[in-house]
């Protein structure tokens, strides 16, 4: 039993300043939170950084693995230096790379680039970043009423994934009568391929800062929560930076930011709130959503660091002008690009741009394209016959694939794409945080049924894979047992002739 009193949205810090779930640890951490020893174990035994703490960590996410984390491990072996693979470290554009065991980059490729400076672009990341607070103080001025016509009038799509309109969720949490509601950021930034948030924490804190006290301000909330990537030393020094030159004009609001302890899951927003409140990162049933009942069963605003970062340009030019800065959406947007192109990176463009303008941006291809992946894992692969396809929400559905959070890989010829859906498969298999048997056991047979194809070239092996799909999306309670069969099914749907092969 928990005793009373337990502070159980501190299990995860103790657990860390513990240096992670070393022996005698999870004694230690009950006795001084007051949870039970065995659920501190639980929950220890959940988080990667945790489970195995003090060692180096070398990427599998997909970009890494084109450009050769296989051959980096086996560096790290011969060296001797103890290491865990692990699924992503949202660097795809320094691929391959590891981390040493204080997070830091150890082995880095290259530099990703970002776009130029351009003081027309709501981000303008290659830009200064600006300490004024001009768009606070205007949000302030125009009232809450005006602040969200502004805001519907831009269009603005949530940018962490699903692209729901930011004013609905918005109003939604100012609608609710509790008197106490939080805004939590999400800036947990999982999905292989991206890496954008990384960046304008870099680059832009005050523009998140910003964008999270105007949300604040308008939800009516005193306290909020940045969620980061435990992965993230850096951008956490900038934002902590930020935060102290921003006090003056955050009048009292309390911000918090949160390390995550690598799991992907804990990106999937009420997996995100069991993290912060301290427990394992299990997706929680939906509804009561967030704006409902989010972080301790209050009204929660949960927005992407993307989606707030693009608030103060929305609140000082105008909704209008936001919508119209994008082609076929609104807005302009922040594209990863990483894989076989000249000069991986964070590129802002027009919303709507095609994979050919978005690679022209990034230096051109390397190789003969084959294939891309244009929004992280989940958005399995597509052929260069969508080479012209928006790159926008609606666009890339009707293709069958998601924008996502525009984590785009492009891959070349020298890709087996049976292959690279094999390690998406290992993916989602790995970052299944097991609660729903379709997503647990479907993940596992899924890999198995390529595995055995690969192994025998017998496609027996592969004549379940979409009843078993079907199982998957229909049975999961989040999108990853929804979507995780993706890379396997649009790798066998548009490129057979990879199943051909001997
Ligand atoms: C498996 C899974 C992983 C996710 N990972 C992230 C993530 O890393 N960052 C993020 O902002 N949203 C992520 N999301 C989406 C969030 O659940 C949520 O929709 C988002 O934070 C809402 O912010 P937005 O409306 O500004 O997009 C993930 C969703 C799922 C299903
Ligand atoms: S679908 Fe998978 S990851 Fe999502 S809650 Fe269920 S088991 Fe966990």
């Amino acid at each position: 039993m928990e005793k009373k009193g337990a502070r159980r949205d501190r299990v995860l810090e103790v657990l860390e300043e513990q240096g992670g779930l070393v022996p005698g640890a999870s004694a230690r951490v009950s006795e001084q939170t007051g949870v039970p020893e065995a659920d501190v174990y639980g929950v220890a035994t959940f988080y990667t950084l945790l489970r195995t703490p003090g060692v180096a960590r070398v990427c599998q996410g997909l970009s890494c693995k084109i450009e050769g984390s296989d051959a980096l491990a086996q560096r790290l072996r011969d060296e001797g230096v103890p290491f865990e693979e692990v699924s992503c470290l949202a660097q795809c554009d320094r691929a391959p790379v590891s981390i040493d065991p204080h997070m830091e980059l150890d082995h880095v490729a290259r530099r990703g680039q970002v776009s130029p400076a351009d003081r027309a672009l709501p981000m303008n990341l290659g830009g200064e970043d600006d300490a004024s607070y001009s768009a606070l103080a205007r949000a302030k001025e125009l009232g809450p009423s005006r602040l969200l016509e502004e805001l519907k009038a831009s269009g603005l799509q949530g940018r962490g994934g699903a692209g729901f309109p930011a004013h609905i969720k918005w109003s939604a949490v100012r609608a609710e009568a509790d008197p106490t509601h939080y805004v939590v950021v999400n800036a947990d930034e999982g999905e292989p391929g991206t890496f954008k948030d990384r960046e304008v924490m870099l680059r832009r804190p005050h523009l998140l800062i910003e964008g999270l006290a105007i949300a604040a301000w308008y939800a009516g909330a005193e306290k909020a929560y940045v969620y980061l990537r435990g992965e993230f030393p850096g951008p956490k020094r900038a934002l902590e930076h930020a935060l102290a030159e921003a006090r003056p004009h955050l009048e009292g609001l309390e911000v918090h930011l949160v390390m995550g302890h690598g799991a992907y899951i804990c990106g999937e927003e009420t997996a995100l709130i069991e993290a912060i409140e301290g427990r394992r990162g299990m997706p929680r049933l939906k509804p009561p959503y967030p704006t409902q009942k989010g972080l301790w069963q209050k009204p929660t605003l949960m927005n992407n660091v993307e989606t707030l970062a693009c608030v103060p340009d929305i609140v000082l030019r105008g909704g209008q002008r936001f919508h119209d800065a994008g082609r076929t959406e609104p807005g302009s947007k922040l594209y990863c690009v990483s894989g076989h192109v000249e000069n991986p990176g964070v590129y802002e463009l027009p919303l709507g741009v095609c994979l050919d303008e978005l690679v022209a941006a990034a230096g051109g291809y390397i190789g003969s394209p084959r294939a891309f992946s244009p929004g992280g894992a989940s958005s399995g692969f597509l052929p260069m016959s969508f080479r012209d396809t928006p790159l926008d929400f609606s666009a890339l559905q009707e293709a069958g694939s998601m924008l996502g959070s525009a984590g785009v890989v492009v891959l070349n010829d020298s890709v087996d794409l049976l292959e690279a859906a094999r390690w998406q498969q290992i993916f989602f298999e790995d970052e299944s945080c097991g609660q729903c048997a379709p997503c647990r056991i479907g993940c596992r047979l899924q890999r198995r049924a390529l595995d055995r194809f690969l192994e025998t070239r017998d496609p027996v092996h592969l004549e379940h894979v979409e009843e078993l799909h079907w199982e998957m999306d229909a049975g999961s309670i989040c999108g990853l047992g929804m979507v995780a069969s993706l890379p396997l099914l649009s790798a066998m749907q548009h490129f057979p002739e990879d199943l051909d092969k001997k």
